[in-house]
């Protein structure tokens, strides 16, 4: 228990140590977290239930792999891309065709024993009938297959994420972010049905990713991919201070938040252990910019 303990209290460092630039989210999505892991939410729900609103690329994602991973492990992360599953179709896929069938939805959740974070990306493209499972889920949290297997999600929790109103996130300017909330949660509440919106414990809006969140984000990346990269290659790698701002100059993008950034860095540092692991290389590296490199 004490273990755990200091598991939870972690918690919120850890989200904001690895979510940057989102700091109005955080705290709400930490505090039903820890009612969900404490035992404070009530029996036949889900642990928690989250609407994730915002553009693309801001952290959607990678606050729910992250708090997963730290409450759970990478591995009880169970994702559904809801563009898979547009058509009145997808209904027999996910809880079977047949009483000889176990559905996806019944298989995915055996898999992590029935406990972990399900993630549903791009929930408003889903068809109406499959949005009807997502309202079970989030009333009685559980779901009949077709075979009659029950399948329970009340030690889930359950994440939706969605672009809806995401253009306006980006082009509002200097509007108090409670208006632009307000603004965001109504445009949800008509793409999403109201009886479903009205479901979710938190509604969450993503905020855009400024410069310095980007540049903020860049030295995580970059400092992320040279552990990684060191810890495979044994190869020890350092960085000049400048590279940053080159990195963030040549990756950062208004509209698509860090996607672009993260692609950037692997790319950037990939391409110089490459040329040097060609070489028969191994001695340490201190990556630099481009100029740097030219007028040496
Ligand atoms: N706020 C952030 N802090 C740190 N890294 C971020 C942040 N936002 C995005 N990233 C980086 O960008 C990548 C893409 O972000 P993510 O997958 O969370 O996007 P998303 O908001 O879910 O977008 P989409 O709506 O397109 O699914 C992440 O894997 C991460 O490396
Ligand atoms: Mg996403």
């Amino acid at each position: 228990m004490k273990a755990n303990v200091e598991r939870f209290q972690a918690l919120r460092g850890v989200l904001e140590q690895q979510i940057l630039g989102q700091r109005e989210v955080i705290p709400s999505v930490v505090d039903t977290l820890l009612d969900g892991e404490l035992g404070l939410t009530g029996a036949g729900r889900p642990k928690g239930s989250f609407l994730f609103l915002g553009p693309t690329g801001v952290g959607k994602t990678e606050l729910t792999v992250a708090f997963t991973r730290h409450l759970f492990g990478d591995e009880h992360l169970v994702r559904f891309d809801m563009s898979e599953y547009q058509n009145q179709e997808s209904v027999g896929i996910l809880l079977g065709h047949s009483e000889h069938e176990t559905g996806l939805v019944a298989r995915r959740l055996r898999e992590v024993g029935g406990k972990g974070t399900v993630l549903l990306d791009e929930i408003e493209k889903a068809h109406p009938r499959v949005l009807d499972l997502l309202l079970q889920m989030l009333d009685a949290a559980r779901l009949t297959m077709a075979n009659g297997e029950t399948v329970d999600f009340s030690e889930c929790y359950l994440v939706c994420t969605s672009n809806i109103a995401g253009a306006a996130i980006l082009d509002v300017r200097h509007s108090v972010r409670a208006t632009l909330v307000r603004f965001v949660e109504a445009q949800a509440q008509a793409a999403l049905r109201p009886e479903i919106f009205a479901r979710f414990q938190v509604v969450s809006v993503f905020d855009r990713l400024g410069y310095d969140d980007q540049l903020a984000i860049a030295r995580h990346l970059l400092e992320r991919e040279i552990r990684e990269q060191s810890e495979r290659t044994g190869i020890e790698i350092d960085y000049d201070a400048g590279l940053i701002a080159h990195l963030t100059g040549e990756g950062y993008h208004p509209r698509l938040g860090a996607r672009p950034m993260r692609r950037c860095i692997e790319r950037f540092v990939r391409q110089a252990l490459r040329e040097r692991l060609l070489k028969g290389q191994t001695e340490g590296i201190c990556l630099q910019p481009p100029s740097l490199t030219s007028a040496a």
